[in-house]
């Protein structure tokens, strides 16, 4: 009887820890729009990796790419609804939020270089518009890069006049709109999992996109000109649920830091690399005719464009341009 009894305290005891040590991990689910194989792809799966092996498994990040799970309009409001737990959107698709300083990313020729940028995403200004995310209950991360977005068409774009009648498919995003009138063009806004059919069925006649994007979602197959103009950023805050956040143990909230300050220096390593070869290989598909625009030819396009940083201050808030003009010595006068 005694022999019993001890063998069934032994097997409680066992199926006691054996329970203990499956403990469900915390699962967080990153839902984005783009393809795996882009800078916000690889990012995304990197700090899945990482939370992982830094967490030692108690932390299981699941990506969802390619808008299979949300597509943009709506992968904000799951957000807030504790649907997903982690998203990376444009820095464009942030002003439904009530937030319009993040418009200032989308202004034509705001940066000069990646470096610039920089001091703004990765310095105390960055810090500050993360911050303005938490009265909507988003926790903001980090920046990403993706990076300098070319225009076009199915017909060649080189000065502002070739831009003219025709529709451009852009983000949800008032300074694009405009930036897109300054040209002479018809602005479209579209999300991002629609554009190939729509460039494909003639529902708008082009857009723009940094590299990375325009190939994994093979726009060259349905656009037939390309002009490297870099007049605009595309990049991604990393943003989070705040009461999920918040509602982690210390300890892990720690190692998910961690791993994504790993993971942004990473994003930001392989963006510019990830982009080149995006764009090398559009060029070997041959077809899509790629432009480089000449000094001339940047400066019209330039001096067309700047007209919308005035034209949008009083919407953004000419305080946060200021700003970004002061950290990186833009001077739009200088053109
Ligand atoms: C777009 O809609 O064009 C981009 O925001 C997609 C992305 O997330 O890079």
């Amino acid at each position: 009887m005694r022999g019993v009894l001890f063998r069934i305290c032994c097997a409680l005891a066992f199926l006691a820890s054996g329970t203990a040590l499956a403990q469900d991990p915390i699962v967080i689910v990153f839902s984005h729009v783009v393809a795996a194989d882009t800078p916000k792809g690889k990012a995304a799966q990197y700090f899945a990796e990482l939370a992982s092996k830094l967490t030692k498994g108690a932390v299981k990040v699941e990506v969802y790419g390619n808008s299979t799970l949300y597509r943009d309009k709506d992968e904000m409001e799951a957000l807030q609804l504790g649907a997903v737990q982690m998203l990376a959107p444009s820095l464009a698709k942030f002003s439904p939020l009530g937030i319009r300083d993040y418009e200032v990313f989308d202004l034509p020729y705001i940066f000069d270089s990646t470096e610039m940028l920089h001091r703004v995403t990765q310095g105390p200004l960055g810090k500050a518009l993360l911050k303005k995310l938490e009265p909507k209950g988003i926790k903001g991360l980090a920046f990403w890069d993706n990076g300098f977005k070319s225009f076009s068409a199915n017909r060649p774009l080189r000065t502002p006049d070739d831009f003219k009648g025709l529709k451009m498919r852009i983000q949800s995003s008032k300074v694009l709109e405009a930036q897109m009138r300054a040209l002479g063009a018809l602005p479209h806004a579209m999300i991002f999992s629609d554009v190939y059919q729509a460039l494909q069925k003639g529902v708008v006649d082009g857009t723009e996109n940094p590299h990375s994007n325009f190939y994994s979602q093979r726009m060259y197959e349905v656009q037939s000109h390309m002009t490297l103009s870099e007049h605009g950023y595309l990049g991604y805050a990393v943003i989070t649920n705040k009461k999920f956040w918040d509602s982690l143990p210390t300890a892990i909230r720690n190692q998910l830091e961690e791993a994504m300050r790993l993971s942004t220096e990473y994003a930001n390593k392989i963006a510019k690399e990830e982009n080149d070869k995006a764009l090398a290989r559009i060029r070997e598909t041959g077809k899509t005719e790629i432009h480089v625009p000449t000094a001339a030819e940047r400066t019209a396009l330039k001096r067309a464009l700047i007209a919308t940083h005035k034209e949008m201050a009083q919407r953004i808030g000419n305080e946060t341009i200021q700003a970004i003009y002061s950290e990186t010595g833009f001077d739009p006068s200088r053109l």
